[in-house]
């Protein structure tokens, strides 16, 4: 596309985890859902200057510092993504200015971190006139997810790679999953910023500090997402609701819950929602509510009457996220 740029646009969705956060960073499977009504947009322009270099501009980045022109600066998450894909694809630096738009609220467990590496990823990939394989973009997200998480499991990067629901494992990656019955979730934005860096910390720490009693709690909530995918494939929402809720209290007892996080959940609950928990690092950020279809607009002004300062909806199909 160097020398010949059309205008393109790439994007990438936001992502929650239904269940078994945490416990997928030792190991426990987890399941993740994308949300592709809330997406990062990248748009490639061709630069008018034929010596011009890359540009990557963005409002609304607060994570991530946005250079007018990408350096070598190994602390900058869009100038790593920008290194990694030229050293993968062995392609120089396309010449054209990609212009982030991100929609996903950040720090808030929704990938939004993820979803601009993968965004921008395949705007690369555009720019540059190749393809990139998702496997590939795959490992690519992964390494700059290190720089936002430390030790990330890997979950994020896959479900917004692919934008399909999948049940994960550290070990032994990702299965694609049948949606026996679609089903409506309500996620809603407690207002309060959160790294998952922090939280996976200290659930590190918790587990040294208590290995026996932490290690009950994680295998707990392995069991429940292997009964939640059960009744996913089959399509019984109301049974994974109410794994979702025992979900919640042992991720309370992770200590990664908030008082908001647990107002929102009790709300959504008293409502009439079939479950509710928190979604991804906890302490703040999201939390996700299985609603019933015809209780939607209860459950809605309930959050939102508890505090919520935005809610956002999706419905979980097969194929179609
Ligand atoms: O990015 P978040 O906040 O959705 O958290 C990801 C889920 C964790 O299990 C907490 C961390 C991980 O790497 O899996």
């Amino acid at each position: 596309m160097n020398g010949n740029v059309r205008a393109a646009r790439a994007s990438a969705p936001a992502k929650v985890i239904l269940l078994g956060e945490h416990a997928v960073v030792y190991g426990f499977p987890a399941i993740a859902v994308p949300v592709s009504s809330l997406r990062v947009f990248a748009e490639v322009k061709p630069n008018s200057l034929p010596d011009r270099e890359l540009r990557i501009t963005g409002a609304g980045l607060e994570l991530y510092s946005v250079p007018s022109s990408v350096s070598e600066q190994a602390d900058d998450a869009l100038a790593y993504t920008v290194r990694l894909f030229t050293q993968m694809m062995s392609v120089p630096p396309p010449n054209v200015t990609i212009t982030i738009d991100s929609h996903i609220p950040i720090a808030g467990g929704l990938g939004s971190g993820a979803a601009v590496t993968a965004a921008l990823g395949r705007a690369l990939a555009l720019a540059s006139d190749i393809s990139l394989p998702d496997h590939l973009l795959n490992d690519l997200v992964y390494e700059v997810e290190k720089m936002h998480h430390g030790t990330p499991s890997g979950i994020d990067n896959t479900v917004i790679v692919y934008e399909r629901p999948i049940y994960f494992t550290r070990s032994a990656g990702y299965d694609l999953l049948t949606i026996g019955t679609p089903f409506l979730l309500l996620i809603a934005d407690t207002g309060e910023k959160s790294l998952t860096r922090t939280a996976v910390a200290d659930v590190r720490r918790l587990r040294e500090a208590s290995p026996n009693r932490t290690e009950k709690v994680l295998s707990a909530i392995g069991d429940l997402v292997t009964q939640a995918r059960q009744a996913i494939e089959s399509g019984d929402p109301q049974k994974l609701g109410s794994l979702m809720t025992e979900n919640h209290e042992l991720l309370c007892e992770l200590t990664v819950s908030s008082r908001q996080l647990d107002i929102l959940v009790k709300a959504a609950r008293q409502a009439g929602a079939w479950g509710a928990k928190l979604s991804g690092g906890g302490r703040g950020g999201n939390m996700i509510a299985l609603v019933p279809f015809d209780l939607e607009d209860a459950v809605r002004q309930a959050l939102y009457d508890a505090g919520a300062v935005r809610v956002f909806r999706t419905v979980i199909e097969s194929g179609l996220n």
